[in-house]
């Protein structure tokens, strides 16, 4: 089913203080402590902590690289252009018991809703892109908002970081203080010696520095593009908040710390692996599973991302494989 309807259909407040919405045949609405969404064949209920750091990342990743998976049984598809949104169809027990619904919207109209959900549920103080240990709680009757928390762009560079007019985050005055959990990564930067006639071409700087200022977790940045390679470092603390379903094969870096990951098919979502990070480890995560990681402590990991636009009918076809390399 497909809708071409832009408006966000949403009411009015409820008991709670909060506005409901809907997508198509779906509904969602909010009380003290969850969110209830309900579609034609059923109803599901989440911790709305749970669905709010979820949403955040899919409004701020534009529905990112293939499925978001809010939990078990809601979650998106990216079609880049276009939008699936579904209950339960990477479930086997929804599917086989024909609970499973799901449904197509422009990425104006379903981003457009999101970003009104997102807007409205959360209350102030509350910072879903947060570590839990660095946010009030997001419970409760309706209590003001925190635009500035959930409207954060994700830095992205085009080049670069330090090249010429790319984003940086590289001191105190920048506004980013160093996290409480990397109080001990060295701050000094590279000593760069140029060329004449090559200022512009030539930069460094301390990757490790820069992710130590990062204020988000679970939030990737794009530290620089060549052609469609993207290096999009991260800081984690707690647990991924989305169960990211891959369409394209994508490498993982351990910079700092550690990371265990659960990797499960990702259609049927039985368990296939669990990978466990250690600093210096790289991992290739192939394109046909879900995965999610747990970050005891606040670590940095790199993830390398094949940006091309080809990858994910190449990989659905089987011009491409679904792995890296063969051994
Ligand atoms: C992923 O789904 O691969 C992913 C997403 C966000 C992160 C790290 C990894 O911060
Ligand atoms: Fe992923």
């Amino acid at each position: 089913m497909s809708t071409t309807d832009t408006t966000v259909k949403s009411s009015p407040a409820n008991e709670h203080g909060y506005k409901s919405f809907e997508l198509g045949g779906f509904k969602f609405h909010r009380d003290e402590f969850f969110v209830h969404v309900t579609w034609p064949t059923g109803t599901h209920l989440m911790s709305v902590d749970t669905f709010l750091r979820a949403l955040q990342r899919d409004c701020a990743w534009n529905f990112f690289y293939g499925t978001v998976n809010f939990d078990h049984v809601i979650g998106t598809i990216n079609h880049y252009g276009n939008v699936d949104l579904f209950a339960g169809k990477f479930n086997d027990a929804y599917r086989t018991a024909e609970l499973d619904h799901l449904e197509n919207f422009p990425s104006e109209q379903i981003l457009g809703t999101f970003r009104e959900m997102l807007a409205d549920w959360t209350n102030a103080g509350y910072d879903p892109f947060a570590s839990p240990a660095e946010t009030a709680a997001p419970w409760g009757v309706k209590n003001g908002d925190n635009t500035a928390a959930i409207t954060r762009q994700r830095v992205a560079a085009t080049r670069m970081v330090g090249v010429k007019g790319d984003e940086k985050i590289r001191s105190d005055e920048s506004g980013y203080p160093v996290n409480r959990m990397f109080a001990d990564v060295p701050q000094d930067e590279p000593e760069v010696h140029i060329e004449p006639g090559f200022e512009s071409e030539i930069a460094a700087f301390n990757l490790f520095a820069y992710l130590s200022r990062s204020d988000v977790t679970w939030n990737p940045s794009v530290v620089s593009v060549v052609k469609e390679s993207l290096y999009c470092p991260t800081t984690e603390e707690y647990i991924l908040p989305v169960v990211h379903g891959n369409d394209r094969v994508e490498w993982f870096i351990q910079l700092s710390d550690f990371i265990s990951w659960d990797v499960q098919d990702r259609d049927s979502g039985s368990p296939r692996a669990k990978v466990i990070m250690k600093a210096g480890d790289v991992a290739a995560m192939p394109a046909d599973i879900r995965h999610q990681g747990y970050s005891p402590k606040r670590s940095m990991l790199l993830v390398w991302e094949n940006n091309s636009a080809d990858l994910p009918a190449l990989i659905a076809s089987g011009k491409a494989p679904t792995y890296p390399i063969n051994f």
